[in-house]
């Protein structure tokens, strides 16, 4: 017989590992530069309106199919089905994309374990160079950063739910808020900073067209943790007396605020940097903003601040992007282990160290994609480039198979489970949720425009991705 299942001890336990989840190197880099990109305050305020009327009723589908299932995403599907065999895909597909995610966001996240080292170490003249980044990804240090990086998300996660993942979530988060806001207060303070303040929030409307409205919304997707497992898995652990709908709402408002609060601290040091740069000319790429062009500016700083002083402040900057993908990585790997534990009964120590020692291996073929290895360089070719096996993994998990997870948790919650009883759910907890506006809009919306807005995303990036063009 298994042990009772593990809940959060609190609501704002919840909140934070939740928030946790979602906050990621997404919202400290990529966030900010495609917002300013699109049309700034524009991009946001379209942004905000995805996040809230598309992606949060998603998220309480999510929850409230784990938390009535009490099971892991393959569990989940099967029990609210009743065994349907149409309806395990989802499931399987709700465990192996977060697999797949974690492997690739793993050696991401090695890469700024390293990048903090050498900051610490004083070497922030080097990281400067951009050159180093190419050796850096292929020395054997890789190798012992993704020891580490390993033995801290898998001992977090052997400490359970509550001792372990809440209890990181409740001392890392605050960090993150205080850092972050350390960094962006200095920032301010710097010369030509208020430009970029400028260019990160003047709306700019005649930028919105439909490219910018899909980017807009797979970045929120993307950036709420969803179609990846988590949320259903989290909600698994949830209490009955927790209200689903203002727990996701918290969730996302710290989520959001943390990407803009992100863009206050990113757009003042380009700017700094570099008054008369143009932002279109950013790198649209997180991995390519924070290895090549970030270690720029904060090395430039030393003209301010000294050397030492752009070292601290690159090293702060690297340990809030670590910490922002450690509780993400902790939160992806759960799944996994959740559904081990679940459908086969392991014990959580078994079930962490059977996926670690999978996702080790995985995380090394990412890891020598770079030139070590040259079968797992040149991997694959598609829509004729050349793909590494590390690109392949980001591009079929990463980008385009969420909002098919989504599409698929929509229709299911909506006419499998039937909206009477997602209601019920979402009502346990929150009695005054049923008649509210926001009820009735979620229960409609979640049957018919979302899942065709996904619908549509998912096509337009598989088109983009594998084939080479776009519909949009
Ligand atoms: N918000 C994350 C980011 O910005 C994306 C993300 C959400 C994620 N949940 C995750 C990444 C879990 C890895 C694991 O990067």
């Amino acid at each position: 017989m298994a042990a009772a299942r593990e809940h959060f001890g609190s609501r704002l336990g919840f909140i934070l590992a939740a928030a946790g989840s979602a906050v990621g190197i997404g919202n400290l880099v990529a966030f900010p530069v495609a917002a300013t990109k699109s049309g700034g305050g524009a991009f946001l305020l379209v942004y905000a309106l995805f996040v809230f009327f598309i992606c949060l009723p998603v998220m309480m589908a999510e929850l409230a199919l784990g938390r009535k299932s009490d099971k892991d995403p393959v569990g989940a599907y099967r029990q609210v089905s009743g065994g349907s065999r149409f309806w395990s895909l989802p499931g399987w597909l709700a465990l192996v994309t977060p697999f797949m995610i974690a492997v690739f966001y793993l050696v991401v996240t090695v890469w700024i374990l390293g990048y903090l080292v050498e900051a610490l170490r004083g070497n922030l003249d080097q990281l400067a160079t951009g050159a180093y980044f190419g050796q850096f990804i292929n020395s054997p240090m890789v190798f012992v950063y993704l020891i580490v990086v390993m033995l801290g998300i898998n001992g977090i996660l052997t400490l359970g739910v509550k001792d372990g993942i809440e209890r990181a979530a409740k001392t890392l988060m605050p960090m993150l808020f205080v850092m972050l806001l350390a960094l962006v207060i200095f920032v301010l303070t710097r010369e030509n900073a208020m430009l970029g303040v400028k260019y990160y929030l003047i709306p700019d409307f005649s930028k919105i067209n439909p490219e910018v409205i899909s980017k807009a919304m797979a970045q929120a997707f993307f950036s709420l943790s969803l179609g990846m497992g988590i949320m259903i898995t989290y909600g698994s652990y949830m209490k009955k007396q927790d209200s689903i709908p203002s727990s996701s709402r918290a969730v996302a408002i710290t989520d959001t605020l943390v990407a803009f609060t992100a863009g206050l601290l990113i757009l003042p040091s380009i700017f700094h940097f570099n008054p008369q740069i143009n932002p279109a000319e950013l790198s649209d790429s997180s991995a390519g903003m924070i290895f090549l062009f970030l270690p720029k500016i904060f090395y430039a700083l030393q003209s301010s601040i000294g050397y030492f002083g752009a070292s601290a402040f690159a090293a702060v900057f690297f340990f809030l992007v670590l910490v922002a993908a450690l509780t993400s990585l902790v939160s992806i790997i759960e799944v996994p282990v959740a559904t081990l534990r679940d459908e086969r009964n392991m014990d959580r120590k078994k079930a962490i160290y059977t996926i670690a020692a999978v996702q080790l291996v995985l995380a090394i073929c990412c890891a020598v994609s770079f030139g070590l290895v040259q079968w797992f360089t040149e991997f694959a070719t598609i829509a004729g480039e050349n793909k590494s096996f590390f690109d392949l993994v980001e591009m079929i998990f990463y980008d385009t198979i969420l909002p098919l997870n989504g599409l698929l948790v929509c229709l299911f919650v909506i006419y499998k489970w039937k909206r009477a009883n997602f209601d019920r759910e979402l009502q346990e907890g929150d009695s005054g949720f049923a008649g509210t506006f926001s009820q009735k809009y979620v229960n409609f919306s979640l049957g018919t425009f979302i899942p065709l807005i996904l619908l549509l995303i998912f096509i337009n990036t598989l088109a983009l991705k594998f084939f080479g063009h776009s519909f949009i």
